[in-house]
């Protein structure tokens, strides 16, 4: 698979970053032959948990991750995988991390804004035209020390894993302007920035779990939600609702996290197992968003079970320039530096 100047430079950027701790002295093993006699405790067992189904494309990956691990290993290495929030639900599983009750975890950037609250900047609806865009940003200056704030929480950030862009569905009718919105109760993500951005147009955030968004939404309890397309099919959201507007309007993607603690205690070979699997990995979870969001928009045009509606540029316009009080809102917690920053803003920008 070629790959993209942009997937290079980020490899390089996160990989690098992470060779260092390696480099900077821990144990050292050799993986014992025999591995079927260990016991759980002889094995290195890395417990990684996540809020989403296995068909995602962080439960995909995820499995990916623990089976090459697994492979290369002889078995040494186990990654345990608990998806669905089995473990641990969203709100639960970055306490869960710092306790070092889990090793990995990848929760949405918007979920790391309790933590971290600058990460927020992903949030910023219409801030990045194209995935490729916001893995630039990351990979530059300002993203770079945005990855760097984990060091000081005890946690170390292993990659960036991507859904896609997020789309907007309701109950009752079609969602076209930014006025369509008032009233609604629509279920968000925990992030100030999602909040600001809903209530500017006058309907009413709803920070519910992942987990319990359908429940909800059959209650009656929230009228819509936002979320990436294979987000929605994999809980069957789009059955409980008939609307849904193609909007772009903001980016979902997960920080790959492991507790540093951990990862400093692990014998140097098996650093460089994960950094290595993870350079494939991370690049075949990329192309599997990319993959999954594309079939499962076609899926839903087939099925014929929901509006499904393309905002024009004209209505992006529109919708950019309603939410530019949130841009403000930002800038006036954190500084314009992590704004000036998008690509947007920047000369060359291809932004309409
Ligand atoms: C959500 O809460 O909608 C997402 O963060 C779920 C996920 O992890 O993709």
């Amino acid at each position: 698979m070629e790959l993209t100047n942009s997937y290079k430079r980020i490899v390089f950027v996160f990989i690098g970053g992470i060779m260092l701790f390696v480099l900077c002295g821990c144990q050292s093993t050799n993986y014992p032959v025999d591995f079927e006699q260990l016991s759980e405790e002889e094995r290195i067992v890395i417990r990684f948990s996540h809020v989403v189904g296995e068909e995602t494309p962080k439960g995909l990956a995820a499995r990916k991750f623990a089976q090459l691990v697994k492979e290369r290993s002889g078995g040494y290495v186990e990654v345990q995988v608990f998806p669905n929030g089995f473990l641990y639900k969203d709100g639960e599983e970055m306490e869960a991390l710092s306790n070092g009750d889990v090793q990995m975890i990848a929760p949405a950037t918007s979920k790391v804004t309790s933590l971290i609250p600058e990460w927020s900047v992903i949030d910023l609806p219409f801030a990045f035209n194209s995935i490729e865009e916001v893995h630039d940003y990351l990979a530059g200056p300002v993203g770079q020390e945005l990855v760097s704030k984990f060091d000081s929480q005890g946690l170390l950030m292993l990659g960036m894993w991507d859904n896609g862009f997020k789309q907007l569905s309701n109950r009752d009718y079609l969602i076209r302007y930014p006025e369509d919105l008032q009233q609604l109760k629509m279920r968000i993500m925990p992030s100030d920035i999602i909040d600001k951005q809903f209530s500017i147009a006058g309907a009413v955030p709803m920070k519910i779990d992942f987990n319990v968004v359908f429940q909800h939404l059959e209650n009656g309890d929230i009228d819509g939600q936002e979320n990436t397309l294979s987000n929605i099919t994999s809980k069957n959201l789009h059955l409980l609702q008939n609307y849904l507007t193609v909007s772009n309007h903001g980016y979902l993607g997960y920080t790959l996290l492991m507790n540093k603690q951990f990862w400093d205690e692990l014998p140097e070979d098996v650093q460089v197992l994960i950094t290595d699997t993870l350079v494939e990995v991370n690049e075949w979870e990329w192309e599997t968003a990319r993959k999954l969001n594309d079939e499962k928009l076609m899926e839903l045009e087939d099925c014929h079970c929901i509006d499904i509606y393309h905002l024009t540029s004209e209505e992006r316009q529109v919708w950019e320039e309603a939410f530019q009080p949130v841009y403000n809102y930002y800038i006036k917690r954190f500084g314009a530096k992590y704004v000036k920053s998008l690509p947007k803003f920047q000369e060359n920008s291809t932004y309409e």
